[in-house]
């Protein structure tokens, strides 16, 4: 695997490559990230991978400062893996060598609602930041998570808006055994509040039990599984369950004619944020 940090060693590398297949990432790398370059290496050739934690997609309060940065132990973890070719891992001067004032903004309906509402701008600087990677690795594919299901949404829409030439690839949410779906933040766990965590996920399967058995009553369904958290000691942001294909609110007859819907939820436990989604 071949590590660069400048874009001009990116390109150098990448030159005439027309169907290189891309997974951006913010490092501190877990199982969940390995598998979306495994997914990569089945769609394109070569692979790249990008790792970069990314100052504009945080707010001011946010965990940007402490975010995990492993650059020489995601650097073994993919050696190992053998899936990427190149590691693009650029410093903050190399990706904004001048303050980025030229934004990507998504619009209201979809990047000002849920995460965008608890965390203004996370979806203009993940959004301006996703442009950029383009821009600088070309690729035909990239492939994300769908743990950040409004981001993938987000990332698709852009794209389509825009005519990118980039297939976007959504690889499902990798889980521990007790439900807890992988994600970098999850280290900032305490052990109880390890062990507590799964209570998010196990909670979006209530909400998806119930759309099952037949209730479509969307203000009961989200407050009861919100509230049984609360009275566990979490504080809710949003428990919501959505349209599948724009996140809107659906209608109790939506719901009741099989709709496709995902319930999204974030939640903190002590001062760790987690987020989960389900796809029902
Ligand atoms: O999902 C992430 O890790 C980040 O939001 C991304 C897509 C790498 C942009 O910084």
């Amino acid at each position: 695997m071949k590590v660069v940090h400048t874009v001009e060693e990116l390109r150098d590398q990448l030159r005439g490559q027309l169907r290189a297949a891309f997974v951006p990432t913010m490092g501190n790398l877990h199982e969940g990230h390995l598998s979306l370059m495994r997914m990569a290496r089945q769609h394109g050739d070569p692979v790249v991978a990008s790792i970069f934690v990314n100052r504009l997609q945080f707010g001011p309060n946010e965990d940007f400062d402490r975010y995990p940065r492993t650059l020489q132990a995601d650097i073994e973890k993919l050696e190992r893996e053998r899936d990427v070719y190149v590691l693009f891992a650029p410093n903050e001067t190399e990706m904004y060598p001048e303050p980025q004032s030229f934004r990507i903004q998504p619009p209201e309906d979809l990047g000002g609602i849920l995460e965008g509402h608890f965390r203004p701008g996370f979806f203009d600087g993940v959004s301006t930041v996703v442009m950029k990677l383009f821009s600088c690795v070309q690729p035909s594919v990239a492939v994300f998570g769908k743990k950040d299901y409004q981001q993938l949404m987000v990332v698709r829409k852009m794209c389509r808006q825009f005519q990118l030439p980039v297939r976007i690839l959504a690889h499902e949410t990798v889980r521990d055994t007790d439900g807890l779906a992988l994600s970098s933040r999850n280290m900032y766990l305490s052990p109880a509040e390890r062990a507590e965590a799964p209570q998010l996920y196990a909670g979006l399967q209530a909400v998806q039990a119930r759309i099952k058995s037949g209730q479509a009553d969307l203000r009961d369904i989200e407050g009861a599984a919100a509230q049984a958290l609360e009275k566990r000691g979490w504080k809710v942001d949003y428990l919501a369950l959505r349209r599948q294909h724009d996140l809107n609110e659906p209608t109790t007859e939506q719901i009741q004619q099989g709709e496709p819907l995902v319930v999204l939820a974030a939640a903190k436990l002590g001062n760790t944020r987690l987020i989960d989604n389900l796809e029902i």
